[in-house]
């Protein structure tokens, strides 16, 4: 394919959403098409699954309906928008990405590897991200970036599993030292903006 894929992955509050604008900004700048998104979320569609996801009221929902929901959402984002934004030689940002399932359904509420693999591959036609910024901060720093009023239902869950969120990222970037970028997300906004920048350049995709 000829675009470029990027991804933004980590616990909550850690500055995905910040550095992915600013990705977008200075990519726009420098002359490129750019089509940042987010997940859950993205089409409409995916967007109404993400209003599922999030929503408090839902406290009952199952690790299983979780995943598949999240898979739903992802496969029409994928097949509706990312796909053919590379296909038009695009890049694509996306504020987070499948490893989140990895590390939420996986690492953290530990439904099996092998399933969420096989489910991710069926649900993203098998596009893999071609750089993963995994922005790493201590759990607690990260939740108290995030005011309370907008918590919603995955940010109210305990520490321990955030923690478990953390660690899952962290073991998933062992798997693939090319693709994976772990980031200090604790330094300056700015200094982490030139260490993303620095990073795709040395793939060789940019100018
Ligand atoms: N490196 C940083 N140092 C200090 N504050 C930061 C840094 N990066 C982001 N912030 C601030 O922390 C808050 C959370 O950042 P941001 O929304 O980018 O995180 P996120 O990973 O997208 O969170 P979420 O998981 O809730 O979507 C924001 O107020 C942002 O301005
Ligand atoms: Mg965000």
């Amino acid at each position: 394919m000829a675009g470029f894929f990027i991804t933004f992955e980590g616990v909550e509050g850690c500055g995905k959403t910040t550095q992915a604008k600013l990705l977008r900004e200075y990519l726009i700048k420098e002359g490129y098409q750019v089509l940042l998104t987010r997940e859950p979320g993205g089409p409409g569609i995916s967007e109404k699954i993400r209003n599922i996801l999030l929503d408090k009221g839902n406290s009952e929902m199952l690790p299983e309906t979780e995943l598949l929901l999240y898979m739903a959402s992802r496969s029409q984002h994928t097949g509706q928008w990312i796909i053919p934004a590379l296909q038009k030689g695009e890049i694509v940002i996306s504020d987070r990405y499948y490893d989140s399932s990895l590390a939420y359904q996986g690492a953290a509420r530990k439904i099996n590897r092998n399933i969420i693999d096989i489910i991710i591959r069926y649900a993203t036609f098998g596009l893999v991200p071609d750089i993963t910024f995994i922005i790493d901060i201590p759990v607690e720093i990260g939740l108290s970036r995030i005011t309370a009023n907008l918590a919603d239902r995955l940010e109210s869950e305990t520490m321990a599993f955030h923690e478990k969120v953390r660690q899952g990222f962290l073991d998933i970037a062992r798997e693939d030292e090319k693709r994976y970028i772990i980031i200090d997300g604790r330094k300056d906004i700015d200094e982490i903006h030139e260490q993303i920048i620095h990073s795709i350049k040395l793939q060789g995709r940019l100018q």
